[in-house]
């Protein structure tokens, strides 16, 4: 019994070092049309959103440890793909429109978006300060823009 268990524990671990090996790309592209925002919404972003929704991702240590690592991949991929801040001038008025609306309500909303990423950088949460600021700067350029 003991013996089993140690060699599925040494297999485990094995296993575990080979995949290591395996080729992740963690690329951060040129931000080639970064959104042009009042200074504190941009810090605003930076520090809650660009993890995963630019290319300016911050890739932390566990971001180099499969398996962790393809979770943390793929959910920037998938980030980047239906929101990207860097690529944001890319998109014509009409789709800049339904982005900020789409923030809206995922920032006013009461499910909690992506909580784990939230649980382990506690620092990157957004306070209620910040949270009322991001609404109501996304509410007034709602209102200017044609
Ligand atoms: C840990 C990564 C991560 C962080 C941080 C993050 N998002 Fe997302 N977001 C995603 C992923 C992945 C999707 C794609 C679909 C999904 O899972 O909801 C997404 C989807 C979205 C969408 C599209 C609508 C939707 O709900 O699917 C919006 C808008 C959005 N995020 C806004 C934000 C804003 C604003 C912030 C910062 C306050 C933020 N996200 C922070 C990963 C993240």
């Amino acid at each position: 019994m003991n013996r089993s268990i140690k060699s599925i524990a040494s297999w485990i671990t094995l296993g575990l070092i080979l995949i290591q090996f395996i080729p992740l790309r963690r690329i951060n592209p040129p931000a080639v049309s970064d959104i042009k925002a009042p200074g504190p919404i941009k810090s605003i972003l930076k520090k809650a959103c660009y993890d995963c929704h630019s290319n300016s991702t911050r890739w932390s240590a566990p971001a180099y440890i499969a398996p962790i690592s393809w979770v943390i991949s793929s959910t920037v991929s998938s980030g980047r793909k239906v929101l990207n801040f860097s690529l944001w001038h890319n998109n014509n008025n009409a789709e800049i429109r339904q982005q900020k609306a789409e923030i809206q309500k995922v920032v006013s909303g009461s499910a909690a978006h992506q909580p784990l990423y939230y649980i382990w950088q506690p620092e990157a949460q957004l306070t209620v300060t910040e949270k009322q600021a991001l609404l109501q700067w996304l509410n007034d350029s709602l209102q200017k823009q044609p």
